[in-house]
């Protein structure tokens, strides 16, 4: 081996074997978000559910979460002005803007909306309660792409 051949193949093993390793163990690590969220979404709603995708509910839905935060189904979500802000120009931003999704719902809630009920009419009453689902609203039991904003009906799988 010539003195000056090593250096350059250790620099080309580095560039062709370990950066590329490198890059997927940071893509693996990188919780799982929807696209385009600012970080505050990302970290302020989804550490007791998963993160709803914007495009799941219509402006007037999103309005009335952001505006009962202090209330929000029996818990205090309450946040700064700064994360208030960012959150709720972002979702009405990425809300359905019409079609089914668009229309305001009992609560707001999304699971309480026309088109979500539709769409799982064919999940019976005792299926949302097992332990393994909890309750509707617990999106990820079911669509294993829920934190992504992924709701293919491919990859749906009922736990037992
Ligand atoms: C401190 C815990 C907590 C945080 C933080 C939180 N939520 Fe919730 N959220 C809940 C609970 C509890 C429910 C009711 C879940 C159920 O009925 O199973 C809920 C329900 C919801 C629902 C209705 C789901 C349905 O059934 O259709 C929406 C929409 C929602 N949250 C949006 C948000 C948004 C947006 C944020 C961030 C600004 C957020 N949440 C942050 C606890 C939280
Ligand atoms: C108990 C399991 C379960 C839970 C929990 C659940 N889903 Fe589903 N979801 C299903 C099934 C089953 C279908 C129907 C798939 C099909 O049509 O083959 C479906 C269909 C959908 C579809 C339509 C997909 C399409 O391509 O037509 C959307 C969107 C959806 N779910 C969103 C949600 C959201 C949002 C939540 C949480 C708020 C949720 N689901 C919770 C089981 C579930």
């Amino acid at each position: 081996m010539k003195k000056s051949a090593f250096p350059r193949r250790a620099a080309l093993a580095l560039v062709v074997c370990v950066l590329p390793a490198l890059v997927l163990l940071v893509h693996a690590e990188a919780p799982a978000s929807i696209k385009g969220a600012p970080a505050s979404f990302t970290a302020e709603c989804s550490s007791c559910h998963v993160a709803y995708a914007p495009f799941l509910a219509g402006q007037a839905n999103w309005r009335g979460i952001m505006a009962g935060l202090d209330k929000h189904f029996g818990v205090d979500a309450s946040l700064d002005d700064k994360a208030h802000n960012e959150i709720s120009t972002w979702l009405l931003a990425n809300a359905a803007m019409s079609g089914r999704r668009a229309a305001a719902s009992p609560d707001f809630r999304i699971t309480r909306s026309e088109w979500f009920i539709r769409k799982h009419h064919e999940v019976s009453a005792p299926v949302w309660k097992r332990a393994s689902v909890k309750s509707a609203s617990n999106c990820a039991a079911c669509h294993s792409g829920a934190a992504r904003g992924d709701f293919d009906e491919d990859s749906v799988r009922i736990p037992k």
